[in-house]
Protein backbone atom coordinates (compact mmCIF):
# COMPACT_ATOMS: atom_id res chain seq x y z
CA UNK A 1 0.00 0.00 0.00
CA UNK A 2 1.37 3.69 -0.79
CA UNK A 3 0.42 5.61 2.21
CA UNK A 4 2.98 8.06 1.63
CA UNK A 5 2.49 11.82 0.22
CA UNK A 6 5.95 13.44 -0.44
CA UNK A 7 8.40 12.88 -3.41
CA UNK A 8 12.02 12.74 -3.59
CA UNK A 9 13.06 16.63 -3.64
CA UNK A 10 10.44 18.15 -2.40
CA UNK A 11 10.87 21.29 0.58
CA UNK A 12 9.96 21.46 3.49
CA UNK A 13 10.49 24.85 5.87
CA UNK A 14 10.69 24.15 9.43
CA UNK A 15 10.83 26.51 12.02
CA UNK A 16 12.71 25.86 15.15
CA UNK A 17 14.80 22.84 13.70
CA UNK A 18 18.16 23.69 15.78
CA UNK A 19 16.91 21.68 18.90
CA UNK A 20 14.53 19.50 20.18
CA UNK A 21 11.55 17.77 18.29
CA UNK A 22 12.92 20.37 15.09
CA UNK A 23 15.82 19.15 15.21
CA UNK A 24 14.91 15.41 14.39
CA UNK A 25 12.02 16.03 12.19
CA UNK A 26 14.59 18.30 9.57
CA UNK A 27 17.22 15.31 9.89
CA UNK A 28 14.43 12.73 9.54
CA UNK A 29 12.78 14.82 6.97
CA UNK A 30 16.48 15.60 4.88
CA UNK A 31 17.05 11.79 5.46
CA UNK A 32 14.00 10.91 3.52
CA UNK A 33 15.16 13.51 0.09
CA UNK A 34 13.50 16.12 1.56
CA UNK A 35 15.28 19.73 0.99
CA UNK A 36 15.24 21.07 4.27
CA UNK A 37 14.85 25.05 4.77
CA UNK A 38 15.64 25.54 8.85
CA UNK A 39 14.00 28.71 9.96
CA UNK A 40 15.39 30.11 13.15
CA UNK A 41 17.02 32.77 15.43
CA UNK A 42 20.51 31.69 14.90
CA UNK A 43 22.68 30.55 12.75
CA UNK A 44 25.78 29.56 15.21
CA UNK A 45 23.14 27.32 17.09
CA UNK A 46 21.73 25.80 13.89
CA UNK A 47 25.12 25.13 11.72
CA UNK A 48 25.06 21.81 13.67
CA UNK A 49 22.14 20.36 12.78
CA UNK A 50 23.28 22.02 8.46
CA UNK A 51 26.01 19.91 9.19
CA UNK A 52 24.46 16.88 10.16
CA UNK A 53 22.13 16.89 7.61
CA UNK A 54 24.53 17.67 4.85
CA UNK A 55 26.99 15.37 6.53
CA UNK A 56 24.46 12.64 5.55
CA UNK A 57 25.55 12.85 1.79
CA UNK A 58 21.74 14.21 0.80
CA UNK A 59 21.24 15.37 -2.40
CA UNK A 60 20.07 18.67 -1.30
CA UNK A 61 22.02 20.88 1.52
CA UNK A 62 19.95 22.44 4.12
CA UNK A 63 19.56 26.12 4.24
CA UNK A 64 19.02 28.57 7.18
CA UNK A 65 16.57 31.49 7.49
CA UNK A 66 16.55 33.95 10.00
CA UNK A 67 13.35 34.20 12.17
CA UNK A 68 12.05 35.60 15.19
CA UNK A 69 8.38 34.58 15.31
CA UNK A 70 8.58 37.99 18.37
CA UNK A 71 8.51 39.80 15.69
CA UNK A 72 6.04 40.11 12.66
CA UNK A 73 9.20 42.35 10.92
CA UNK A 74 11.36 39.22 11.37
CA UNK A 75 8.87 36.66 10.22
CA UNK A 76 7.74 39.03 6.60
CA UNK A 77 11.68 39.17 6.26
CA UNK A 78 11.85 35.43 6.53
CA UNK A 79 8.83 35.21 4.05
CA UNK A 80 10.31 37.03 1.26
CA UNK A 81 13.59 35.65 1.63
CA UNK A 82 12.07 32.29 1.29
CA UNK A 83 10.32 33.24 -1.70
CA UNK A 84 13.65 34.98 -2.81
CA UNK A 85 14.89 31.66 -3.21
CA UNK A 86 12.49 30.93 -5.87
CA UNK A 87 12.05 27.31 -4.61
CA UNK A 88 8.55 25.37 -4.38
CA UNK A 89 7.06 24.34 -0.68
CA UNK A 90 5.86 21.10 -0.34
CA UNK A 91 5.79 21.06 3.79
CA UNK A 92 5.70 24.05 6.34
CA UNK A 93 6.26 22.61 9.69
CA UNK A 94 5.04 24.65 12.66
CA UNK A 95 7.69 23.71 15.14
CA UNK A 96 9.21 26.43 17.22
CA UNK A 97 7.69 27.10 20.28
CA UNK A 98 7.96 28.58 24.26
CA UNK A 99 6.91 28.08 27.52
CA UNK A 100 7.11 29.83 30.73
CA UNK A 101 8.51 32.67 28.53
CA UNK A 102 7.17 35.74 29.98
CA UNK A 103 6.57 39.50 28.72
CA UNK A 104 5.49 41.01 25.16
CA UNK A 105 6.80 40.63 21.76
CA UNK A 106 7.70 43.29 19.73
CA UNK A 107 4.40 44.10 18.57
CA UNK A 108 2.64 44.01 21.76
CA UNK A 109 1.19 40.73 22.31
CA UNK A 110 1.41 38.10 25.32
CA UNK A 111 4.93 36.21 24.86
CA UNK A 112 3.90 33.01 24.13
CA UNK A 113 0.98 33.59 22.54
CA UNK A 114 2.73 35.81 20.14
CA UNK A 115 5.61 33.48 19.38
CA UNK A 116 3.66 30.57 19.30
CA UNK A 117 0.45 30.81 17.27
CA UNK A 118 0.24 34.60 15.68
CA UNK A 119 4.41 33.96 14.30
CA UNK A 120 3.32 31.00 12.84
CA UNK A 121 -0.66 32.65 11.91
CA UNK A 122 1.27 34.99 9.66
CA UNK A 123 4.35 32.81 8.34
CA UNK A 124 1.58 30.86 7.00
CA UNK A 125 -0.50 33.63 5.79
CA UNK A 126 2.61 34.81 3.72
CA UNK A 127 3.89 31.53 2.02
CA UNK A 128 0.29 29.68 1.38
CA UNK A 129 0.29 30.95 -2.23
CA UNK A 130 3.62 29.71 -2.92
CA UNK A 131 2.19 26.47 -1.13
CA UNK A 132 -1.22 26.48 -3.46
CA UNK A 133 0.87 26.83 -6.69
CA UNK A 134 3.48 24.06 -5.57
CA UNK A 135 0.96 21.01 -6.53
CA UNK A 136 -0.02 18.59 -3.52
CA UNK A 137 1.44 20.54 -0.27
CA UNK A 138 0.68 20.14 3.56
CA UNK A 139 1.12 22.31 6.98
CA UNK A 140 1.84 20.41 9.95
CA UNK A 141 1.40 22.15 13.13
CA UNK A 142 2.93 21.24 16.54
CA UNK A 143 -0.06 22.13 19.04
CA UNK A 144 0.27 19.96 22.58
CA UNK A 145 -2.26 18.47 25.03
CA UNK A 146 -2.12 21.27 27.21
CA UNK A 147 -4.12 23.09 25.30
CA UNK A 148 -6.76 20.97 27.45
CA UNK A 149 -5.64 23.61 30.30
CA UNK A 150 -7.28 26.51 29.02
CA UNK A 151 -10.82 26.81 29.80
CA UNK A 152 -11.14 29.96 27.70
CA UNK A 153 -9.51 32.26 25.67
CA UNK A 154 -9.47 35.85 27.05
CA UNK A 155 -8.91 38.06 23.82
CA UNK A 156 -7.46 41.17 25.97
CA UNK A 157 -5.20 39.14 27.65
CA UNK A 158 -3.77 38.37 24.51
CA UNK A 159 -2.52 41.88 24.10
CA UNK A 160 -1.01 42.22 27.71
CA UNK A 161 2.30 40.78 29.15
CA UNK A 162 2.35 37.03 30.45
CA UNK A 163 0.38 37.34 34.04
CA UNK A 164 0.54 33.92 35.45
CA UNK A 165 3.58 33.21 37.16
CA UNK A 166 4.18 29.87 35.38
CA UNK A 167 3.50 30.91 32.21
CA UNK A 168 1.57 27.64 32.20
CA UNK A 169 -1.90 29.31 31.50
CA UNK A 170 -1.08 30.97 28.76
CA UNK A 171 1.04 28.46 27.19
CA UNK A 172 -1.91 26.34 26.67
CA UNK A 173 -4.04 29.13 24.85
CA UNK A 174 -1.16 28.99 22.58
CA UNK A 175 -1.55 25.26 21.97
CA UNK A 176 -5.56 25.31 22.39
CA UNK A 177 -5.02 28.86 19.52
CA UNK A 178 -2.00 26.35 17.01
CA UNK A 179 -4.95 23.61 17.26
CA UNK A 180 -7.93 25.64 16.21
CA UNK A 181 -5.75 27.86 13.63
CA UNK A 182 -5.12 24.15 12.03
CA UNK A 183 -8.53 23.63 12.02
CA UNK A 184 -9.60 26.56 10.40
CA UNK A 185 -6.85 26.66 7.96
CA UNK A 186 -8.37 22.87 6.48
CA UNK A 187 -11.78 24.29 6.34
CA UNK A 188 -10.78 27.51 4.27
CA UNK A 189 -8.49 25.42 2.35
CA UNK A 190 -10.96 22.85 1.64
CA UNK A 191 -11.20 21.73 -2.54
CA UNK A 192 -7.33 23.11 -2.53
CA UNK A 193 -4.39 20.72 -2.92
CA UNK A 194 -3.19 22.17 0.35
CA UNK A 195 -4.10 20.30 3.77
CA UNK A 196 -3.25 20.90 7.53
CA UNK A 197 -2.81 19.06 10.60
CA UNK A 198 -1.75 19.39 14.30
CA UNK A 199 -0.45 17.48 17.02
CA UNK A 200 0.52 16.78 20.48
CA UNK A 201 4.18 15.16 19.91
CA UNK A 202 4.33 13.72 23.75
CA UNK A 203 6.16 14.79 26.85
CA UNK A 204 9.33 15.19 24.91
CA UNK A 205 12.86 15.54 26.73
CA UNK A 206 13.85 19.26 25.01
CA UNK A 207 15.00 22.70 26.37
CA UNK A 208 10.82 23.66 25.89
CA UNK A 209 11.19 23.67 30.13
CA UNK A 210 13.71 25.93 30.57
CA UNK A 211 11.84 29.12 31.34
CA UNK A 212 9.07 27.32 33.51
CA UNK A 213 10.31 27.66 37.37
CA UNK A 214 12.46 25.24 38.52
CA UNK A 215 9.58 23.53 41.00
CA UNK A 216 7.82 22.70 38.02
CA UNK A 217 10.12 20.37 36.17
CA UNK A 218 10.02 17.62 38.39
CA UNK A 219 6.06 17.48 37.77
CA UNK A 220 6.38 17.43 34.50
CA UNK A 221 8.94 14.66 34.37
CA UNK A 222 6.15 12.04 37.04
CA UNK A 223 5.11 10.64 33.85
CA UNK A 224 8.33 10.16 32.25
CA UNK A 225 9.59 12.05 29.04
CA UNK A 226 9.65 10.53 25.58
CA UNK A 227 13.43 11.61 23.61
CA UNK A 228 13.23 13.41 20.81
CA UNK A 229 13.52 10.89 18.34
CA UNK A 230 10.52 9.68 19.85
CA UNK A 231 8.63 13.23 19.72
CA UNK A 232 9.50 13.84 16.51
CA UNK A 233 7.28 10.68 15.27
CA UNK A 234 4.04 12.32 15.36
CA UNK A 235 4.92 15.41 13.24
CA UNK A 236 6.90 13.07 10.73
CA UNK A 237 3.72 10.96 10.57
CA UNK A 238 1.81 14.05 9.62
CA UNK A 239 4.54 14.83 7.26
CA UNK A 240 4.46 12.19 5.02
CA UNK A 241 1.85 10.02 5.52
CA UNK A 242 -1.43 11.31 7.20
CA UNK A 243 -4.27 10.88 4.87
CA UNK A 244 -5.32 14.29 2.41
CA UNK A 245 -8.75 13.49 3.46
CA UNK A 246 -7.96 13.81 7.36
CA UNK A 247 -6.75 17.35 6.78
CA UNK A 248 -8.18 19.82 9.64
CA UNK A 249 -7.62 16.62 12.41
CA UNK A 250 -5.75 16.57 15.61
CA UNK A 251 -3.15 13.73 16.10
CA UNK A 252 -1.27 12.36 18.40
CA UNK A 253 0.91 8.68 18.56
CA UNK A 254 0.51 9.07 14.89
CA UNK A 255 -3.42 8.51 15.24
CA UNK A 256 -6.22 11.15 14.99
CA UNK A 257 -7.63 12.07 18.07
CA UNK A 258 -10.72 13.92 19.74
CA UNK A 259 -9.12 17.59 21.18
CA UNK A 260 -10.68 18.81 24.09
CA UNK A 261 -14.49 20.52 23.58
CA UNK A 262 -12.83 23.73 23.18
CA UNK A 263 -10.70 22.65 20.55
CA UNK A 264 -13.76 21.45 18.74
CA UNK A 265 -15.69 24.73 18.71
CA UNK A 266 -15.67 26.32 15.42
CA UNK A 267 -16.93 29.53 16.50
CA UNK A 268 -13.81 29.91 18.23
CA UNK A 269 -11.54 28.77 15.73
CA UNK A 270 -13.22 31.15 13.34
CA UNK A 271 -13.24 34.41 15.83
CA UNK A 272 -9.32 33.73 16.10
CA UNK A 273 -8.74 33.58 13.09
CA UNK A 274 -10.55 36.90 12.34
CA UNK A 275 -8.33 38.17 15.22
CA UNK A 276 -5.38 37.12 13.95
CA UNK A 277 -5.50 38.63 10.23
CA UNK A 278 -6.46 42.12 12.21
CA UNK A 279 -3.45 41.94 14.45
CA UNK A 280 -0.48 40.82 11.74
CA UNK A 281 -1.76 43.10 9.64
CA UNK A 282 -2.56 46.34 11.69
CA UNK A 283 0.93 45.60 13.56
N1 LIG B 1 8.66 19.02 24.69
C1 LIG B 1 7.42 18.69 24.97
O1 LIG B 1 7.13 17.93 25.91
C2 LIG B 1 6.30 19.23 24.14
C3 LIG B 1 4.99 18.81 24.43
C4 LIG B 1 3.94 19.28 23.67
C5 LIG B 1 4.20 20.17 22.63
N2 LIG B 1 5.49 20.57 22.38
C6 LIG B 1 5.70 21.52 21.29
O2 LIG B 1 6.74 21.03 20.45
C7 LIG B 1 7.33 22.13 19.75
C8 LIG B 1 8.84 21.98 19.76
O3 LIG B 1 9.27 22.15 21.09
P1 LIG B 1 10.50 21.35 21.73
O4 LIG B 1 9.94 20.56 22.85
O5 LIG B 1 11.32 20.71 20.70
O6 LIG B 1 11.25 22.59 22.42
P2 LIG B 1 12.73 23.20 22.27
O7 LIG B 1 13.75 22.13 22.30
O8 LIG B 1 12.79 24.28 23.30
O9 LIG B 1 12.69 23.85 20.83
C9 LIG B 1 11.94 25.00 20.61
C10 LIG B 1 12.39 25.62 19.30
O10 LIG B 1 11.65 26.83 19.11
C11 LIG B 1 12.56 27.86 18.78
N3 LIG B 1 12.08 29.17 19.17
C12 LIG B 1 11.77 29.62 20.42
N4 LIG B 1 11.41 30.92 20.36
C13 LIG B 1 11.50 31.29 19.06
C14 LIG B 1 11.27 32.50 18.37
N5 LIG B 1 10.91 33.62 19.02
N6 LIG B 1 11.46 32.54 17.04
C15 LIG B 1 11.85 31.44 16.37
N7 LIG B 1 12.09 30.25 16.96
C16 LIG B 1 11.92 30.19 18.30
C17 LIG B 1 13.81 27.50 19.56
O11 LIG B 1 14.91 28.21 19.05
P3 LIG B 1 16.08 28.82 20.04
O12 LIG B 1 17.08 27.73 20.18
O13 LIG B 1 16.55 30.01 19.30
O14 LIG B 1 15.40 29.17 21.34
C18 LIG B 1 13.87 26.02 19.31
O15 LIG B 1 14.42 25.77 18.04
C19 LIG B 1 6.80 23.39 20.42
O16 LIG B 1 5.80 23.96 19.63
C20 LIG B 1 6.20 22.87 21.72
O17 LIG B 1 5.15 23.68 22.19
C21 LIG B 1 6.54 20.12 23.11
Amino acid sequence: MNNEFYIHGQVALITGGNVGIGRITAIELAKKGFKVVIAGRSLERTQPVLNHINSLAVDEQAIFLPLDLASFASVRECARLFLQLNLPLHLLVNNAGVAGLRGLTKDGFEMTFGVNHLGHFLLTQLLLEKMQSSGLSRIVTVSSRAHKRAASIDWDALCRPTSSWTGIREYAVSKLANLLFSAELAKRLQGTSVSTYSLHPGVVDTEIWRSVPDWVRPLLRLRGFLTPEEGALTTLHCAMHAPQQESGLYYADSKPIQPAELGRNSELATALWERSKVWVNKA
